[in-house]
């Protein structure tokens, strides 16, 4: 049983007053926090070690009592310290964390013998939680093996199914709230309006937490942080470092350059969208650095996808540190960190000298280079970047573009990069992309691109003999990367890919399709 991973009340707090949720462990704590942020309500998932100290200095709106891997019986299970339900904040439990409320406050839990998992129909009562139109029989997730079987004194039970009589309690004198369910998955058809209902109708929330909202508080803030400094930013094409940036321009206008290092392993239009969008059309000072030949020397005879990567990283920092020199001396760099980075690694500092890492990866910064952050993303889901960035008017195509590494196109050639071999897999990976759009599939897909194998096979065409490469077409679901699953796309979709790139492309006589989900594939090959 895995304890729950520690998290850092983050450090620079936005002026509104959060709802905070205790992440006890749970595989849906993050969820939790983007669900409540749907509802317009800013929230943070923290520790649920914070003392009951440390959360009344973050003058909560409301906690958040996550669900946890753990029983309130196994040695070591996750606890909070009871005096926070006498904080005067109201709080609701989410399954463990209704359990962990039960037992400090009087009630009972227990091992009943009778778990529950998956979809489950729940009698619900009109009651405070539930108003009227959330009551009566709701499909909810269920995922628990422990049970209350007594609610804390004082309060009231009110739901419950087949097998779990005691399913939510609520004590409104003293703001308590308790769910065996998951409010926040899908599967409970009516979740988001329970969360709702929780947030702005118990506690009076107002649903403020709005792009518009955001966007005002952040160049208000990088203002501060700036004053009259110039500020570098790398774009790579991507959604984050590209609404960063423009965020940042929208807070301090010309005091920003942003610089583009075209490596050569973009896809097909990509590096010219950039270049028109950032620089023509929203007239931000743009450095865009024609860099292809050198990346593809530099990678001549790497066929080895770390020794690529590095290589790849190296060049790329080599030559943005070549352009930032010819820009002055400049103190401050703009990186699209976003709250999942923050949340897996713990936090860090926001707004202080940081050494920056280069992994192996593009976008990275050299280890010596020591710049202060400008991270206007910090606090935000992916999704609310998206929506930033569409409030900040950027083209619809970047800002749902789906993820892209660093490295680009030289990840999805195996064995070595050639130009011939780089054109190939940009026309194949411009045909797929052309057909998963026309057929609705874009946003459907956590991602979806073509690969070019180190290897040829026999082919016949117009009745001569082939000796070619074949494509492998790759399309994965997912939420996060972490895992992700091949998408089933329809034949017929396929078929006109597989047809259009062996009728297109010389050099390509065969197209596959990967059916491995990760793990134990990578969503990548490389
Ligand atoms: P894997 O292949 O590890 O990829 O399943 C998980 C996700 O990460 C992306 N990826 C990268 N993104 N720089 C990036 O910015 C990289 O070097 C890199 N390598 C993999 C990958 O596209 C997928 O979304």
């Amino acid at each position: 049983m895995s304890e729950a991973r520690p998290l850092p009340a983050p450090e620079t707090p936005p002026e509104e007053r959060p709802v905070l949720v205790l992440d006890l462990g749970g595989q849906y704590s993050q969820l939790i926090a983007r669900r409540v942020r749907e509802a317009h309500v800013y929230s943070e998932l923290v520790s649920y070690r914070l003392s009951p100290e440390e959360v009344a200095a973050r003058n909560p709106r409301a906690l958040i009592l996550s669900g946890g891997p753990a029983s309130v019986y196994v040695e070591n299970a996750p606890r909070v310290d009871p005096k926070l339900f006498e904080l005067g904040v109201p709080v609701l439990g989410i399954c463990y964390g209704m359990h962990l409320m039960a037992q400090d406050l009087g009630g009972k839990v227990e091992r009943t013998g009778v778990g529950e998992f998956g979809k489950t129909e729940m009698r619900i009562d009109e009651s405070t939680l539930f108003s009227k139109e959330l009551a009566g029989e709701q499909t909810v997730w269920m995922s628990h093996r422990d049970s209350v079987t007594a609610a804390p004194p004082g309060a009231r039970v009110v739901a419950s199914s087949a097998t779990t009589p005691l399913a939510a309690f609520e004590d409104p004198g003293r703001g308590l709230y308790a769910v065996q369910f998951h409010p926040e998955v899908v599967h409970t058809t009516n979740g988001q309006k329970m969360l709702e209902r929780f947030l702005h109708d118990v506690v009076g929330i107002e649903p403020s937490w709005t792009p518009a909202a955001v966007i005002d508080e952040q160049v208000a803030r990088i203002r501060a942080q700036v004053g009259s400094e110039k500020v570098i930013c790398g774009l790579s094409g991507g959604v984050d470092s590209a609404v960063a940036a423009l965020l940042v321009y929208r807070a301090i206008g010309e005091q920003l350059t942003c610089v583009f290092v075209d490596h050569g392993f973009m896809r097909s239009g990509e590096a010219e969208q950039v270049a028109e969008t950032f620089g023509k059309h929203f007239h931000v000072p743009l450095v865009h650095v024609q860099a292809q030949e050198r990346f593809l020397e530099r990678l001549a005879g790497v066929e080895e996808p770390e020794a690529k990567r590095h290589a790849i990283g190296e060049e790329f920092i080599r030559v943005f540190e070549e352009e930032a020199a010819k820009l002055g001396e400049i103190r401050l760099l703009v990186q699209g960190t976003i709250y999942p980075d923050v949340i897996e690694s713990g936090g860090g500092t926001a707004g202080v000298a940081a050494k920056i890492k280069s992994h192996h990866n593009v976008g990275g910064l050299p280890e010596e280079m020591e710049m202060e952050l400008v991270e206007p993303l910090r606090l935000l889901f992916k999704d609310e970047v998206r929506r930033v960035g569409e409030e900040l008017g950027m083209p619809e195509r970047l800002v749902w573009r789906q993820p892209f590494p660093g490295p680009g196109l030289a990840i999805r050639i195996i064995g070595e990069v050639t130009k011939e071999r780089l054109d190939i897999l940009r026309e194949a990976d411009a045909i797929l992309q052309d057909e998963i759009r026309r057929g609705g599939w874009y946003r459907k897909l956590w991602q979806s691109f073509a690969v070019l194998p180190a290897i040829r096979s026999v082919g016949v065409q117009g009745d001569e003999r082939t000796y070619a490469y074949p494509i492998v077409l790759r399309a994965v679901t997912s939420d996060d990367a972490m895992t992700a699953d091949w998408a089933r796309l329809p034949h017929e979709l396929l078929e006109r890919i597989s047809n259009r790139i062996i009728a297109e492309i010389r050099g390509v006589n065969r197209v596959v399709y990967d059916l491995s989900s990760k793990p134990p594939a990578t969503i990548e090959w490389e």
